[in-house]
């Protein structure tokens, strides 16, 4: 694709479905007992891939090609056949973690495998606990890598504590808890996204939330929980971006899920000095909602780490951005989970950035950037990383001359991104 940047930006956008509320009104409503309606389901690669792994393990799944509402027929909390081929979780960590601790708690042999990227990705932290529980699981290269051999059942229950804030760890020891002989928890060391403890509680697990530590005991059965999927913060965040960076700007985000686990970028961006509003607040499937204007504004450098990191951690790349638009140091430190992402996000967006002029310097933990940097028209190769695509495009946005993004595959998150975009610039963007 090729951007350039726009004179003026005015744009209203309907931010896409979350797609972390997406993937678990799946996989949720697969061990239901019952039949659930999903409306605004996330079309997107991502959440087709946990589809086609649920619908091998016998799931019905009522979900046409391009349709936002899809039909789950619950199959019960031991309802999952073992499916006769692996099941291929693509670009998708969390269809991997989470199946993997769902299928733990079922006597059934699977075998989940996904692409390059995530054949590279950590798995070492959730076999572990999940071993512990009791499941039989082998993995790639000492039990590290997919593909994961799994064979579950007769789960022991698990007090764990997570050395990683992530909401897939997390969940993964959650589903299998559903299965153990008693109570399980998990604590953190920071709070992840907490869209799980909201499902299963709204679908009657007995689950209870305390700070950084949930617990979690076997329920009878779990109810279908219908729902309309609020829209993700982590696709608004590059709009966010675009208006508060570009001189002539003001974009209404519509519909955006305003979790307070997952409004780091908020926080950040005001930090920053950004122009932010927050607009007719409400809630959608169990999740606070707002629409979010952002006009153009005048950013300073700020510092990014300890909690904050988990409730922006898709959002960090775009920090960089920002940083190069604000004056002074901006650092993001506590955040070595990025280099375990789709891509390491760390050396992805020091290369991305720095192709367009920008001098980012990697940390193990994170990234420092020294604002403002005047950036330009340049190449950018995103290698499959869709959140390093919208980045590359919003910076193409905001470069002088002309940038080329090539491999952006904003379809495992944001199929109508590029639209999206050129709406934005009044048809500054043409197909390649
Ligand atoms: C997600 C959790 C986060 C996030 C990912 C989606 C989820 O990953 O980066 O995009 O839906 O649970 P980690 O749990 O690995 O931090």
């Amino acid at each position: 694709m090729i951007v350039n940047r726009p004179a003026k930006v005015r744009a209203t956008i309907q931010v896409p479905p979350d797609k972390s509320v997406s993937h678990r009104s799946l996989l949720f409503n697969a061990i239901a007992d019952g039949r659930a309606t999903i409306e605004r389901l996330l079309d997107a690669e991502d959440v087709r891939s946990t589809a086609a792994c649920l619908a091998a393990l016998g799931v019905e799944i009522e979900w046409p090609e391009g349709s936002s509402v899809a039909h789950v027929n619950g199959r019960g909390l031991h309802g999952l056949f073992e499916s006769e081929d692996v099941l291929d979780c693509a670009n998708s960590g969390t269809t991997m973690r989470l199946l993997a601790g769902l299928l733990s708690g079922h006597p059934i042999l699977s075998v989940l495998t996904g692409d390059h990227m995530l054949r590279k990705r950590p798995m070492a932290r959730i076999i572990g606990p999940l071993r512990r529980m009791g499941a039989h699981i082998h993995a790639r290269t000492g039990d590290t890598l997919a593909p994961l051999v799994i064979k579950g059942g007769g789960l022991a229950a698990l007090d764990f504590a997570s050395p990683v804030a992530s909401a897939q760890v997390k969940s993964a020891v959650l589903l299998a808890g559903l299965y153990a002989d008693g109570e399980t928890s998990v604590t953190e060391p920071a709070l992840s996204r907490d869209h799980t403890e909201r499902m299963l509680t709204a679908m009657g697990a007995p689950l209870v939330a305390d700070g950084s530590r949930v617990r979690v005991s076997p329920p009878q059965r779990l109810e279908p929980l219908s729902l309309r999927v609020p829209g993700d913060i982590s696709s608004a965040a590059p709009w966010l971006v675009l208006g508060a960076c570009h001189p002539d700007a003001e974009i209404l985000l519509q519909g955006v899920n305003t979790n307070p686990t997952r409004t780091g970028v908020l926080d950040i961006m005001r930090a920053m000095g950004a122009d932010l509003e927050i607009l007719e607040e409400r809630t959608s499937g169990g999740e606070p909602l707002a629409d979010i204007l952002v006009r153009s504004s005048k950013l300073r450098g700020t510092t990014v780490g300890g909690g904050l990191v988990p409730r922006a951690i898709d959002e960090l790349p775009l920090v960089a951005l920002l940083a190069c638009f604000a004056d002074g140091e901006t650092v993001v430190k506590d955040a070595s989970e990025l280099r375990v992402k789709e891509s390491d996000r760390v050396e992805m967006v020091v290369q991305a950035l720095g192709r367009l002029g920008a001098k980012v310097t990697a940390r193990e933990d994170g990234f420092v950037v020294h604002g403002p940097i005047p950036l330009h028209g340049g190449k950018v190769d995103a290698a499959g990383d869709h959140r390093i695509g919208m980045l590359a495009a919003i910076a193409g946005m905001l470069a002088d001359g002309q940038t080329r993004v090539e491999n952006d595959a904003v379809g495992v998150s944001y199929p109508s991104f590029w639209d999206d975009l050129a709406a934005a610039a009044h048809g500054g963007t043409a197909r390649l």
